[in-house]
């Protein structure tokens, strides 16, 4: 039994050596609350890059979040009450979310489109 537990310490001592602190974040990262909720509700149709070129919403411009298009106005107000309300027929309501946690995700979603702007 002690012997088992010291050979399990042993690889997990090996594997914490062999994983440089770079790739721990790449393994561990550490996701803002914005983040996490993005990924948990908004990702499957817009992406992890806001371009919304998933298989859910392939070719849907209106999905893409990234261009200078806003059919639903623009700003963070304006994203925030489309998040709450959703789009009838096309996005579903987070109206369960409290007004901080859409906070978060606007605040989030903005560094994506910042972010994926200067990729493309
Ligand atoms: C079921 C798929 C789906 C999910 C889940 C979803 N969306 Fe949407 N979203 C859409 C579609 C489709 C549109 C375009 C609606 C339209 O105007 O016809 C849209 C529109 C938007 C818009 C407005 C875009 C514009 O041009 O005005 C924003 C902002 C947005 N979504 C953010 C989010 C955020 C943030 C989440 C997560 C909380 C989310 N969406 C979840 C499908 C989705």
């Amino acid at each position: 039994m002690a012997s088992h537990r010291s050979a399990q310490l042993l690889v997990a001592l090996v594997c914490c050596a062999c994983i440089p602190w770079a790739a721990c974040s790449e393994i561990f990262p550490q996701r803002t609350p914005g983040e996490k909720l993005y990924r948990k509700r908004c990702a499957s149709c817009h992406g992890i890059d806001a371009r919304g070129n998933t298989l859910k919403y392939m070719s849907n411009a209106k999905a893409d979040l990234t261009d200078d298009t806003w059919y639903n106005g623009q700003g963070s107000d304006a994203m925030a009450m489309v998040i709450e309300n959703g789009v009838f027929g096309s996005m579903p309501d987070n109206k369960d979310l409290s007004q901080e946690e859409i906070r978060q995700i606007v605040e989030h979603l903005e560094t994506v489109i910042e972010k994926s702007r200067s990729l493309y």
